[in-house]
């Protein structure tokens, strides 16, 4: 069933779980994210981020979308990741996004706290969540020209205050795109910033994270984890593969299911890691 961002965070927290999101470019990573979730029942986010939007417009993919969350037995937020245009964002809400970020992680703070407010006041309107971003996290690919520094609690707590934001995004290490894992975190850094700011946080660029480290993500206070490098090197890996073996198949429709596998096994692995949170009154006896 189709949710908000927040009424997704919403759960996880009573649960004390990760909401994995997921950044999908069509039906083909979509549907097998949804059966991973349905599997685990657990709420999870789908993403499109701007090549899917420049791929294919948000229109073409809210309709997808948010069929494939309607028809879904768990919970599932339709999230427009990375906006940095408030049309395009205002295009997402119009064809019935349930969430959209906003990152103004390049701009000056000032700037930033405006122009969220602003996708704040639109998007609440018509009861939308909305993600903003406090830092900035880098890529791995020197050619993207973007400044990366660490978030701080003080500016996170400023911030969230001036915004009202659902949810915050924050800088403590991790990197966009990587596509191995091992990436250092600042647990301290995130555990300060959980303590001063009373709003579920984000990681992005979870795919450099290791296996224990997104436990301990959830452990030092983050709720929200963005994978999506991660979702893609299984697809396309699956793809060479059946391409290799099957060099005369020109169907693509024939080549897709072992690639949709790939992507439901990875993201029914990293979903049930989410989960796997000590119970504190367990550990602590
Ligand atoms: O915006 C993208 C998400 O933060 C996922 O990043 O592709 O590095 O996992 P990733
Ligand atoms: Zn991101």
């Amino acid at each position: 069933m189709l949710c908000t961002l927040q009424e997704a965070l919403q759960i996880a927290l009573e649960k004390n779980q990760g909401l994995a999101a997921f950044n999908v470019y069509g039906f083909e990573d979509a549907d097998p994210v949804v059966k991973a979730a349905e599997e685990r029942q657990a709420p999870v986010v789908l993403m499109t981020n701007k090549a899917a939007v420049d791929h294919m417009g948000v229109g073409i993919l809210a309709a997808l979308l948010l069929r494939i969350a309607r028809d879904s037995s768990t919970h599932v937020c339709i999230h427009l990741d990375h906006g940095t245009n408030v049309s395009v964002i205002r295009e997402a809400i119009e064809e019935g996004y349930t969430s959209v970020m906003f990152d103004g992680s390049q701009l000056p703070f000032d700037q930033n706290v405006a122009i969220t407010k602003e996708v704040v006041r639109m998007a609440h309107a018509r009861g939308i969540s909305v993600e903003a971003e406090i830092g900035a996290v880098g890529f791995s690919d020197p050619r993207i020209e973007f400044v990366a520094r660490y978030s701080t609690a003080h500016e996170a707590q400023l911030f969230q205050k001036h915004t009202d934001v659902d949810a915050l995004a924050v800088a403590i290490g991790t990197v966009h795109r990587m596509e191995e894992q091992g990436v250092a975190l600042r647990f301290d850094l995130l555990r300060e910033i959980s303590h001063t700011v009373p709003v579920p946080l984000v990681i992005h660029g979870a795919s450099g994270v290791t296996d224990g480290d997104l436990v301990r993500l959830i452990e030092s206070g983050a709720r929200k984890i963005n994978l999506g490098t991660v979702l893609r090197i299984a697809f396309g890996t699956a793809l060479r593969s059946q391409l290799s073996q099957h060099p005369k198949e020109y169907d693509r429709i024939k080549l897709f299911p072992a690639c949709m596998q790939a992507v439901y096994e990875k993201a029914l692995q990293k979903i049930t890691l989410l989960h796997a949170i000590p119970d504190p009154v367990a550990s602590n006896p």
